[in-house]
């Protein structure tokens, strides 16, 4: 099988990693990847939003499937176009994906199965919005409708912060057109949960589930981020809730979706709030999670290659699928600053001295003429360590980060601290 993955994040890099594993594979193209791709794979300088350019290039290198990593092409319709031109593609169709870009859509479908999520309302002016917030308790949260690069979602706790944050989305556009609608949230209390399934339209076999940290600084403290890291599985998540999630929050919605004539095949990704027992579903994501993916995958036993054809061809067996007992960690190395302002294009060094028994998954690099590895962005790579118990994966990956330099370099130092505290 000849693949070509698109994407050039820590995602990308650990889906290729997982990918170059199965027997079926022979060949795999990044577009337009990383250092850490071009050290695995074949790196193909087409970006992953040129729809046409990605056409031409699995045409041209015969790819017998393509894997989409980001959500952006998903909503422009990269996998559409890809069945136009008769190339297998896993991820759903531009309909099916609003699941992700439309956070009212997401509800309307949710209300419409019983899916439990928190009680919300959409709105396209202020004035009508701030109507309504007067009437709840705060905090609310209150959320650009489309894609907002994961900064969309703004916790309200004051009328004076909601005024700033509809303005902000509904008038000074800061997300454009992604902001045309908000949606306004009631906030829930309890502890986040990262659900990924893979689904062919009507079957769902959900992987282990994670947590990941999205502020910047130890004890959730700094800016919200892409991510700063996650491990798997959580203690207070146990198999029982996460085939009650299965069933109470993934299977009615990709049965909702096929049922309206946008049949959804790829990875469903459930972000959900549990409290105690209680699960509500806070986002639908339409593609692999990063940082989850990293952390994931090096869990999963079984080929990802043939489960990935299975979803794209509606006949996924989740039989075939097996995880690796024990757990995972990793933990995102950024620059300095991030996600604020902060420099790229310095050197890392002692990539060489990791263990082999942990991945390093590369995001913000950049691979200079004469070899060197550089730092190219917020987000640098990941370090993933796995292991029996959550504290000796949690200790693998933290002696091996020691052996990793670069200027300004930054991390949080208390992932998954809270399994093993
Ligand atoms: N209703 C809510 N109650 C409490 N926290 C929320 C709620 N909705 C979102 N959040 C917080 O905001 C984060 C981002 O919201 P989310 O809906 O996942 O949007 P996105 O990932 O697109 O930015 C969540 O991970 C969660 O921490
Ligand atoms: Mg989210």
């Amino acid at each position: 099988m000849r693949i070509l993955v698109v994407g050039s994040g820590g995602r990308e890099h650990a889906l290729t990693w997982k990918l170059i594993d199965s027997p079926q594979v022979s060949k795999i193209f990044v577009a337009p990847g990383n250092a850490g791709t071009a050290s695995i794979a074949e790196n193909v300088d087409v970006s992953a939003t040129d729809l046409q350019g990605l056409v031409s290039l699995a045409l041209q290198k015969r790819i017998d499937l393509v894997v989409v990593g980001p959500e952006v092409p998903l909503a422009m319709g990269l996998v559409d176009a890809m069945h136009d031109s008769g190339v297998p593609a896993f991820g759903p169709t531009q309909a099916a994906a609003r699941l992700e870009y439309s956070k009212a859509f997401a509800h309307e479908i949710m209300d419409k199965c019983g899916v439990p999520a928190a009680a919300s309302r959409v709105f396209t002016t202020s004035a009508a919005a701030l109507d309504y917030l007067a009437g709840r308790q705060l905090p609310l949260v209150v959320k650009a409708d489309g894609l907002a690069a994961g900064k969309g979602a703004i916790i309200v706790t004051s009328v004076k912060e909601a005024e700033k944050a509809l303005k902000d989305i509904l008038e000074r556009r800061v997300f454009g057109e992604a902001g045309d609608r908000v949606v306004i949230e009631d906030f829930l209390e309890g502890w986040e949960v990262s659900l990924l399934a893979f689904t062919d339209g009507t079957r769902v076999a959900p992987m282990v589930p994670s947590c990941d940290y999205k502020r910047a600084l130890d004890n959730d403290e700094g800016p919200n981020t892409g991510g700063m890291g996650c491990y798997s599985p959580p203690a207070f998540f146990d198999d029982n809730m996460a085939g009650r999630a299965t069933s109470l929050a993934i299977m009615p919605v990709v049965h909702a979706m096929a049922d309206a004539g946008w049949e959804y095949r790829g990875v469903i990704y459930a972000g959900l709030m549990v409290d105690e027992d209680r699960i509500r579903v806070l986002e639908f994501n339409a593609r692999f999670g990063d940082p989850e993916t990293q952390i994931v995958l090096p869990r999963l036993q079984s080929d990802l290659a043939g489960t990935l054809l299975s979803c794209v061809n509606g006949c996924l067996d989740p039989a075939t699928i097996q995880w690796r007992p024990g757990c995972s960690v990793g933990v995102v190395i950024a620059s300095g600053g991030y996600p604020g302002d902060y420099t790229i294009g310095y050197p890392i060094t002692g990539l060489d001295r990791i263990d082999p028994k942990v991945a390093a998954f590369h995001a913000g690099t950049r691979l200079e003429e004469d070899g060197r590895i550089v730092t190219d962005g917020g987000r640098v790579m990941s370090l993933v360590a796995t292991g029996d118990t959550m504290a000796e994966a949690r200790e693998r990956v933290y002696e091996n980060i020691t052996r990793i330099s670069f200027s300004d370099m930054m991390y949080r130092t208390d992932i998954a601290l809270r399994e093993v505290a």
